[in-house]
């Protein structure tokens, strides 16, 4: 979507030609392997070169480190950011650890007038054709926002994609369609190593952290794609974290991605 999306695509065209000024390398140890893995999921995603190389570290980080708990994705489209987890588990691990996936697929919902933010509406304008004043802020689908990026996403294709063409398998791949307020709350997900939302709006950011965060383990990710981009989900993450008795750093990944660590129970304690 936007400026945002448009950016991305253009990295993903110039990734693809192997154009190093858009994807320059950053000479960590592991980056060639995640540089073999990414042109495998890069048609299907909208994140950009360094965001999937943080992904790629934090999966491996999980691997090494024998963090327990499933990969979760809340905001799928494709299954490229879904993808590159799947790949990296498979790099670091001969175990499948559960690899959950909301999304509704079909489309996004509308943003809500009152708190997602002038972007998000002037994005909505321009690839739905929406007016702010025909917006309700309810969970109904908002048709045409990915056109310009290929269409929406598609649960079985996600699912194909992942399980067979990347080799995860079918019993670790759950895809679960539907709206986050309907899924989430009634997912069994166990506990969470990664915790990565893409939901871009306030509601969808903020069922997710309501349900989801206390099930993330000590040590383990929370990413937030959209923290720098709408201004909703930023309000969402930045309720959550006023609630905890320590405000955890949020490390930046790219002008939009952000992520924190979860501290260890004892270190949360006022
Ligand atoms: C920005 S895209 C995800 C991009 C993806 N992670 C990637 O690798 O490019 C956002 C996705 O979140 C989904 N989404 C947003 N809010 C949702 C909600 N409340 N319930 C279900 N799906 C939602 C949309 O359908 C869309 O597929």
């Amino acid at each position: 979507m936007g400026l945002r999306r448009e950016l991305r695509k253009l990295i993903s065209r110039s990734a693809r030609r192997g154009d190093k000024q858009s994807a320059p390398r950053l000479g960590f140890d592991h980056e060639a392997a995640a540089e073999l893995a990414i042109p495998r999921v890069r048609d299907r995603t909208m994140i950009a070169h360094p965001a999937l190389l943080s992904l790629w570290a934090q999966v491996r980080h999980c691997e090494v480190a024998g963090l327990p708990g499933a990969f979760v994705e809340c905001g799928v489209w494709k299954g490229g950011a879904a993808g590159l987890m799947a790949l990296a588990n498979q790099a670091y691990s001969t175990t499948r650890r559960p690899l959950h996936l909301f999304d509704i697929f079909d489309n996004i919902c509308e943003p809500d007038p009152e708190l997602d933010g002038e972007r998000a509406l002037n994005e909505v304008k321009q690839f739905a054709g929406r007016d702010r004043t025909t917006l309700t802020g309810k969970m109904e689908s908002l048709t045409g926002v990915y056109d310009h990026l290929g269409g929406p996403g598609d649960a079985e294709l996600v699912e194909r994609f992942i399980a067979d063409e990347l080799g995860y398998g079918r019993e670790a791949t759950l895809v679960h369609k539907g709206w986050f307020q309907d899924t989430i709350p009634v997912v069994e997900t166990g506990p969470i190593a990664i915790l990565r939302l893409d939901g871009d709006w306030y509601a969808s950011t903020k069922i997710c952290l309501d349900h989801l965060y206390e099930r993330v383990v000590p040590g383990g990710f929370v990413i937030v794609d959209d923290y720098g981009t709408y201004e909703g989900c930023q309000k969402a993450v930045d309720e959550l974290l006023a609630g905890l008795p320590q405000r955890p750093f949020l490390n930046v990944v790219t002008a939009d991605v952000r992520y924190w660590i979860k501290p260890e129970a004892a270190s949360m304690a006022a």
